[in-house]
């Protein structure tokens, strides 16, 4: 017998935009981030799995996404749009605030249920990614990996960076987070990770 997971986008809203973690919902329920280096899409994914256009704010210009937004799905879960990390170009103090931010969020958020830490999939584990991973790991924080901007590749390459990926991830790990690969553009990967999610929820209301 096969089960229908086939979630539904119902609602979407902006909950919050909290500059600090004092801040945030305390309800309780579920949520997820989507964590990664500046312009990786973490904003236009988020819109891409709510299928609104410009829920979240996505720019070429990096450094757009500055707080930490709160969309709440189907009046109950929400999906987290964070700052990106490692904008070279950014100000010092800048990248020292949304640095401290991240990790602030990371260390105390007690109702994160999964990061998705989202890489281009064009550069595939760079130091930084690979520094997000090992802090998440420290901090028993489940994570997925999603591979994003699949459309700007060939098939080859794509298949290529996705194997070297894995491999790089289990020079330190043993046992592989699920990795996504998606487009925001071309709507790839999407139905996965609203699946993914929905599987994620089901199980928290089994428990
Ligand atoms: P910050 O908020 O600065 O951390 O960036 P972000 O990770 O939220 O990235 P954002 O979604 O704003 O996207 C950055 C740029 O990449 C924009 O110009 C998007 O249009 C582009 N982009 C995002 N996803 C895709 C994709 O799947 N395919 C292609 N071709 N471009 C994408
Ligand atoms: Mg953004």
């Amino acid at each position: 017998m096969t089960t229908n997971l086939s979630m539904k986008i119902q609602s979407v809203r902006l909950y919050c935009s909290a500059v600090s973690i004092g801040k945030l919902p305390s309800d309780g329920l579920p949520e997820y981030a989507f964590l990664g280096r500046s312009n990786c899409g973490k904003s236009s994914l988020i819109n891409a799995i709510t299928q609104r256009k410009r829920m979240a704010r996505a720019s070429g210009t990096p450094g757009k996404t500055q707080l930490l937004n709160y969309f709440f799905i189907n009046e109950s879960w929400y999906l987290v749009d964070l700052p990106g990390y490692g904008w070279a170009r950014a100000p010092k103090t800048q990248r020292q605030s949304l640095t401290y931010m991240i990790e602030t969020y990371l260390q105390k958020r007690k109702d994160l249920t999964t990061a998705f830490v989202l890489i281009d999939s064009r550069h595939v584990l760079l130091p930084i990614d690979h520094y997000l991973i090992e802090k998440l790991g420290e901090n028993n924080i489940p994570f997925s990996i999603i591979l994003t901007k699949a459309d700007k590749l060939k098939k080859g390459v794509l298949e290529k960076n996705y194997r070297s990926f894995r491999e790089k991830l289990l020079l330190s790990w043993e046992e592989l987070p699920p990795i996504f690969i998606s487009s925001s553009l071309k709507k790839q990967g999407l139905e996965e990770i609203r699946n993914y999610i929905e599987k994620v929820n089901k199980s928290l209301t089994q428990k």
